[in-house]
Parts: structure tokens; sequence; C-alpha cells
């Protein structure tokens, strides 16, 4: 679908349809209320009759509404108008894509852009219409023999921005908005293809691609390489697999040599059956999706350098299957990382910050300003947070500030956790330098205290997206996050220097 921005009120436009905004009292937005004076009070009676509520995401198609040009008007609810903020706009967006897709519309123009009442600006509506628009109409049938469901018709979004003293904000904003959107489908492609077929190779494979096409420094290390560095840990959860594990390393730079860069590190296992300490069966077919850190790294890489944005960024990925088998890690085993710590593997199924500890240690040799893994690391962060907010773990406050504030901006939130020390008792081993658990109380934060004793040598966060990163139910599937954080992260900070 493309997308444009144009300034002028709605009923200026001919087209495939027009869409507007009710408020739930019955109150006309801006853009309808012109729409309205035109087709001299047509939408107004309709409202009043009772046909369309305003409730938020009601929706209502007019045909033949009298003077004016579109061939269809699409009243969208709003919900009451006090009540219109950030997620009430991205509804009334989605819920107007999905009313525009069951109609036989090639093109639309939508006006919810110009509601007042939500506290933001141009740039982020317009941003937001776009992620949202392209959200909606995501589809994955790469693996059916036939695609289910025919391409909507609609091909064409105009997006009305008011007055034209907005274009360059809007313009900015569908800039924006169409690289998240960009990269957020890579990383959903990433997670929803099968173990099978998204190997530590292919994430590889995928890694040169973008390389390719948008001039990056690309390089996969191969288990010699590893082995030659001291990858105890991220070799000990390999090498139950027949799959070769891959280090993979993006290296994006937007900005002089002498900036020091921001290195994203993503988990990438590409498929966690828990190895010895295997995974019950129910469910255990969405632990392919256990490579969304390292999809969301790759997203994120390919947003940033569709803006061409003024910063360096580097990628690294740790990509491996966690299985059992004849040489799979034992519980018990102690294994040397590339820190040269030793560790005590209780759990084979605590195999993601296995392989992060050692991608964190290999990260130090990019001097960066901060390092930021993302990773579906424990199932206790689904339960403290639920599928709704990330979490997020760091050594400076300042990093982790920065990080929540992006999250809020691109409605890809994430709630600041406890690292302190007092949890990293729980981590003791009798044998080794530490455990690689800690028990089942504040899982989530033994885990993060865990990957910290890596990170004493940079500004540091972590985030478990282990609740965010898909949906299980009727709608399964990734969700591209937290691509819209890590890139509002980075957007924010190319404007500061
Ligand atoms: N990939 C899982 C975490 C996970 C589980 C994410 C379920 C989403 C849903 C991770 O490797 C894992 O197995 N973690 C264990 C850690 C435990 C053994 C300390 C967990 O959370 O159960
Ligand atoms: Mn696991
Ligand atoms: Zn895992």
């Amino acid at each position: 679908m493309e997308f444009s921005i144009k300034s002028g009120l709605p009923e200026s436009r001919k087209g495939g349809c027009t869409v507007v905004g009710i408020f739930e009292s019955r109150k006309l937005s801006a853009a309808a209320a012109t729409l309205d004076r035109t087709a001299k009070g047509y939408l107004a009676s309709i409202v009043k009759r009772g046909d369309m509520d305003g409730k938020l995401g009601a929706t209502l198609v007019l045909h033949n509404v009298p003077n004016i040009a579109s061939e269809r008007v699409l009243l969208v609810g709003l919900g009451p108008e006090a009540d219109f903020h950030d997620k009430q706009y991205r509804d009334s967006v989605a819920a107007a894509i999905k009313a525009l897709i069951a109609t036989g519309a090639k093109e639309a123009s939508l006006h919810l852009t110009e509601i007042s009442a939500v506290k933001r600006d141009i740039h982020w509506r317009v941003s937001h219409a776009v992620t949202v628009a392209r959200d909606v109409i995501y589809r994955f049938d790469r693996m059916k023999s036939k695609p289910e469901t025919a391409l909507p018709a609609l091909h064409r979004l105009v997006i009305g921005v008011g007055d034209k003293s907005a274009q360059r904000q809007a313009a900015a904003g569908l800039e924006q908005g169409l690289a998240v959107a960009h990269g957020m489908s890579l990383a959903k492609d990433l997670g929803n293809l099968p173990a099978n077929v998204c190997t530590p190779a292919y994430l590889a494979e995928q890694a040169r691609e973008l390389a390719k096409r948008y001039r990056m420094k690309v390089q996969v290390l191969e288990c010699k390489d590893m082995e030659k560095l001291g990858m105890g840990t991220l070799l000990s959860v390999a090498q139950g697999s027949v799959q070769p594990p891959k280090l993979i390393t993006l290296e994006y730079r937007g900005a002089g040599k002498s900036q020091k860069p921001v290195v994203l590190v993503g988990k990438g296992v590409t498929f966690d059956t828990g190895g010895i300490s295997i995974k019950p069966a129910p469910e255990m077919d969405e632990m392919k999706f256990d490579m969304c850190g390292a999809a969301s790294v790759l997203g994120t890489l390919k947003a940033v350098a569709e803006m061409k944005l003024p910063i360096n960024v580097v990628g690294i990925i740790p990509a491996t299957e966690n299985m059992p088998g004849g040489r799979a890690t034992k519980p018990g085993d102690i294994v040397t990382s590339m820190s040269g710590q030793t560790i005590e593997i209780l759990n084979t199924d605590a195999e993601g910050r296995l392989i992060l500890c050692d991608a964190l240690t290999y990260a130090e040799r990019f001097e960066p300003d901060v390092v930021v893994d993302i990773a579906t690391l424990t199932g206790a962060c689904v339960i403290a947070l639920g599928h709704v907010a990330s979490g997020l773990f760091s050594n400076n406050e300042a990093i982790a500030k920065e990080l929540i504030a992006a999250g809020d901006t691109a409605n890809d939130r994430a709630w600041h956790m406890p690292l302190w020390d007092d949890y990293q008792e729980q981590l003791k081993s009798n044998f080794a330098d530490f455990a690689n658990i800690g028990g089942r109380p504040a899982g989530s934060i033994t885990a993060a205290c865990f990957l910290a004793r890596f990170a004493k040598k940079f500004k540091w966060a972590h985030l478990d997206i282990a609740g965010t990163a898909w949906k299980s139910g009727k709608e399964k599937g990734s969700t591209g996050r937290p691509v819209p954080l890590l890139t509002q992260f980075l957007v924010n900070r190319a404007a500061r220097k």
C-alpha cells in the first residue's frame, strides 16, 4: 500500500473513500463537520438517527452522499472526546483501515490526523497512522500453498494533514512511519517463519542481504571462530544441535568514525526445546519465536538504514538452536564463558543468557557508547508484565529513562524493573563462579542479574520481550516489537547529537 500526505479540506477530494471521525456524544469531528456542510447536513442527520453512535471503533460506510465527490464516506467512532488519546487515535485508525479493506475502495483519504484532542504533534500522528495501517494489512501466507485471502483492493492511502504549514513535519512523520513499518514487517516475517526454515544460517543470510542492500558491514563467525574466541557458553548451547551456530555482526555507520556506536544484541535461538531440561509439549511450537530479539535487531537496522539516520549502530546476533541430543549440555555441566567466568548450567532451558553473555563480552570490542540487548528471555517476565510492556533492566538510570520515553512515544512500552545486587545471591553455585538459574522467585530479575555480570564495562540495558514479541491463540504471530521502541530510541539520539 502506498501512502501520501495532503493538506486541504476533505470535501475537495474525489476518490474511493473519505474517512472522518464522530465522537460518542454525536459530535462531528472538525473534518466531519466540514464534509457535512457540503453535504447539507446529511452526516449529522445520520448520526442523529442513531446509525452511528460514535463508540470507539464503530464504523459506517455511506454511499452517494449529497454533493460529495468521493464514492464513499466512512464514519469512524472515536469514543468520548475527553478520552481521545494515543490509544484511541491508533484504535480508530485501525478500525478505519479494517472497514476500508471490507469495501472495494482502491484508495481512500483519512481525516483522523487533524483531531486536536490527541496531545501529539503532526509528525507523531502521521507516523503512527502509517504503522497502524501497515500492521492491520500485514499478512503472512508465504508458507501456504495458495494465499487464503485475496489481497485488499485498497492500495493507496492519502493522509489529510490540515493546513500547509504542517507539511514538512508530516513528511518526516511519513518517512519514519514507513521505515518503522518496514522494519516491523521484516521482524514479523522472521519470527513467523518456522524453525526448519529460519535457522541460524538463514538469519545470517538475511543479515548479508540487509548489508548488501544498505551498504552495511557484515561478519558471520562460525564455530571455529567462536572456539578461538573462547565463547564456551554460546557453544555449550549450540552443541546439542546439528544446525551450526552463527555469530552475526552488522555495522551501520551513519555518523563519523569518532562517534561511539549503540550496540544492539539480539537473542537468536531459532528453536528452544529446552535442551536436556526439555520443555513440555503444549505450545512448544511457539519456541520458534525465540529469535524475536534477533529479528528486532535486524528490523531496527533496516529502519535506521532506510531513514539514513546520522548515528552509528552495531547489531550482534548470537544464533543457535537449543536441542537435546547425545552431545547436548547436561544439567550440572560447567562451562567457561568468553569473559573467563565459569558457569554451572543447572537448567539447559535457561539458554538465552548463555548465548547473550558471550555476545555481550564480544560487544566490548566495538567500544560502545551503550549496549542494549533484546531477548525473549523468561516466562517469568510474562507473569510479571503480561503482554503489554517489555521488561527493562539497566545498570544506568539515564539509559533506562531514554528507553522508557522512547517506548512511550512509540506506543511500544517497557517497564523499569529492579536490578539490585540483593538478587545476585540467588545465582550462587557450589561448584562454579555462579549458576545459570536463580530459582522461581523473581525469575526475570535473576536472569537480568546474570547478564549484568557481563556488562560491567559499559552502559547497558536489557529488554525482556518474552511477553511482547508474539501473540498466542487465534491471532498467533509475531508482533514486530520492540522495533518501534528501538527505532525511536535511535531517532531521539540521532537528533540529540
Ligand atoms: N525462551 C524461554 C523463555 C520463554 C518461555 C519466553 C515462555 C516466552 C514464553 C527461555 O529460554 C526459557 O526457557 N526460560 C526459562 C528459564 C528458567 C529455566 C530459569 C523459563 O522462563 O522458564
Ligand atoms: Mn529456554
Ligand atoms: Zn529461550
